[in-house]
């Protein structure tokens, strides 16, 4: 079976599944050079076809999900089109669109969309929405297609009221597993006309494409689902739910309604950050800080709050912190000024509000171990998404601190990864595909999904470069790269198809000798990075437990936190003694033989790996992204596929 997915909103992308597997994946800021670009346009369809060796009539239907309420935007208004009736062919049941019927609702009324407003309309804040949509500037609005999105699902009774995380702990959800209308509820039917193709398309709610993403891709056979982000709306299916996913099918068991999400990246934006980049600088500031301001009164979810009379979550966390800091005689004049985050104020804001943050999913998740108990259901395997899933400290804490015995957060938990998410939820949940074999539950699933660039195109690149670099063919990259390490290179890494989702793993990485504590600073000079913000390590999957403890082993994403046990690498150990780390396997490639190499040289088998990309830039995609970074940076070196390259002197 093959699925088209798409994702609409920001880090929009393109995705085909071919039987359960990934295909291709295209992320449009990849190719746009814009960091966290919203729509598709067909030639992103064209190319992940082209990529995964298909074409349109191959394709048995679509996933369609979106940022909250981004409508689609696409630029060939001829090409593509979308329908909110269910295609003739189309073999799926849906509750909503029964409900709907029932009720004499008219979907069209129900598509909501507010994106093209904001980029538009010179009266409104829109600068955000600009950024992520440049071609504003040279397209009309009129030229704009607009499909809506749909923001109502099917709602259970049993989510009804206020539920405060007791509350939810304490309800029985089983009921909702042997009823259809919830699982099957989480679409609407629509039709795609892609180059005058028709075919059946399906609206994925946006947690639901979350879900789909961590649950699917975790190759175990059930787990507990938990989704959150930074939306702002804290009630219903909106920023967040509970799930239960058994073989192929994914259950939504109830929304929790939390609010740190949007909290944590608020402050952030207080602090001085945009919206897109608050949440990464917080989680990097914090450790420089202490929680002086945390307070228990702020942990649970809006009801909870609202039973202390605590209403609006993030004006009240604010309004506290200064309040204590005031009381505390802190200097507050460096609030709100990027220049002076390393201030006493900035630093303890950021520590309060990242303990906040881990003591409410913590909370969240011993709520979702209860629902689990209560339902008579295992509560063993545990799987995170959505934009906070990013947050590498509270992960650490989720798994050593909720009783699931193994948890698993994919390299795209951020919305990169809502097209593969909502693909797979067609193709698994609504057409019943089994499951495709399971490997080892749990382990790393290869994230090497990006486009491919074969031989031709490498040396394409390397003949439009050719005034400005020097190019040497060595029989043995990985050892080659390991010297230029030891010898205290700083080495541009360029392997094969790139990485899912937002952190470098090896195919699009920046490396360096971890060793030795200036390469902190130097490296954070080339990517143009404030000289505070941390860097993260790879390490020899075999070697991992000897010098680093308290994260899940594999640790494949740099997306958990451990204790670095030694002092030999002061340039990825951050202030508190902590790292976020690669545990890296053969599967990774060559990449692993650079490690493999590097420890053999050294007796050290970790290397800081940074993503391969310049201030506010994507990762770098393509060959000729790679070359001229090295020409316009101070890299040392590139490996592009094995060729080392060096700027003309
Ligand atoms: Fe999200």
């Amino acid at each position: 079976m093959n699925v088209l997915g798409l994702h609409f909103g920001h880090d929009a992308g393109v995705v085909v599944l071919r039987d359960g597997r990934v295909a291709s994946f295209v992320l449009r800021e990849r190719f746009n050079r814009v960091k966290h670009a919203c729509s598709v346009d067909v030639g992103h369809i064209d190319y992940a076809l082209a990529d995964a060796g298909i074409g349109i009539d191959d394709l048995d239907c679509c996933a369609i999900v979106s940022t909250q309420n981004y409508e689609l935007l696409i630029d060939d208004r001829l090409a593509v089109s979308l329908s909110p009736q269910a295609h003739p062919d189309d073999p799926v049941r849906s509750p909503l669109r029964d409900l709907f019927h029932t009720q004499g609702i008219d979907i069209n009324e129900r598509l909501v969309g507010s994106v093209l407003n904001y980029i538009y309309d010179d009266t409104r804040a829109s600068s955000i929405h600009r950024d992520l949509f440049p071609e504003y500037r040279t397209r009309n609005r009129a030229d704009i297609r607009l499909s809506g999105y749909l923001m109502d699902y099917v709602h259970s009774e049993l989510w009804n009221g206020r539920p405060t995380l007791n509350d939810i702990s304490a309800t029985n959800f089983l009921p909702l597993l042997d009823d259809d209308t919830v699982r099957l509820g989480m679409h609407y039917p629509f039709t795609l006309t892609l180059r005058g193709r028709a075919m059946p398309a399906y609206m994925v709610q946006h947690h639901t494409a979350h879900a789909s993403s961590v649950y699917y891709l975790s190759e175990f056979d059930h787990a507990a689902i938990l989704t959150h982000d930074g939306a702002i709306s804290p009630y219903g299916h909106n920023n967040g739910m509970f799930f239960w996913g058994e073989g192929q099918q994914l259950t939504p068991l109830s929304p929790h309604h939390l609010v740190v999400g949007a909290l944590y990246s608020r402050v952030g934006e207080r602090l001085g950050w945009d919206l897109h980049s608050a949440a990464g600088k917080l989680m990097g500031l914090a450790p420089y800080g202490k929680p002086r301001f945390f307070e228990q009164r702020f942990v649970g979810n809006a009801f909870d709050l609202a039973t202390r009379g605590i209403d609006d979550m993030y004006a009240t966390w604010w309004a506290h912190c200064i309040d204590r800091a005031r009381a505390l005689r802190y200097d507050l004049e460096p609030l709100g000024d990027t220049k002076r985050v390393m201030a006493p104020i900035a630093v303890d804001i950021a520590a309060s509000t990242q303990t906040l943050m881990e003591e409410v999913m913590r909370m969240a998740t011993a709520t979702l171990r209860q629902i689990l108990v209560t339902a008579g259901l295992p509560a063993d395997r545990l799987c995170y998404s959505g934009g906070t899933a990013l947050n590498c400290p509270t992960n650490s804490r989720m798994f050593r601190e909720s009783g699931f015995e193994a948890m698993f957060v994919e390299p795209c938990c951020d919305d990169s990864g809502l097209a593969l998410g909502a693909a797979l939820y067609v193709c698994h949940n609504l057409y019943e595909q089994p499951l495709p074999p399971r490997r080892v539950p749990g382990a790393a699933v290869t994230p090497y999904f990006g486009p491919r660039y074969d031989e031709a195109s490498i040396e394409c690149a390397l003949r439009e470069f050719a005034s400005a670099i020097v190019i040497e063919r060595i029989a043995d990259p990985a050892a080659a790269a390991a010297q230029d390490l030891a010898q205290n290179r700083i080495l541009g890494w360029f392997e094969g198809r790139s990485e899912l989702g937002p952190r470098a793993l090896g195919h699009r990485s920046l490396l360096v000798d971890p060793r030795i504590s200036e390469n902190w600073a130097r490296v954070n000079r080339v990517k143009g990075r404030e000289h505070w913000r941390p860097f993260a390590p790879s390490v020899l999957e075999e070697e991992a437990a000897k010098w680093f403890a308290g994260c899940p082993f594999p640790s494949s994403y740099m997306l958990f936190t451990a204790a670095v046990t030694t002092s030999a690498l002061p340039a990825i150990t951050h202030v508190d003694g902590s790292s976020r780390i690669q545990t890296v396997t053969p599967e990774c490639g060559m990449f692993y033989r650079v490690l493999f190499e590097f420890n053999r040289l050294t007796g050290v088998p970790v290397i800081l790996n940074t993503s391969f990309n310049g201030p506010a830039e994507p990762i770098v995609e393509s060959p000729q992204h790679a070359l001229r970074f090295l020409v316009e940076s101070d890299l040392d070196v590139l490996y592009l596929d094995g060729i080392r390259v060096t700027r003309v002197i």
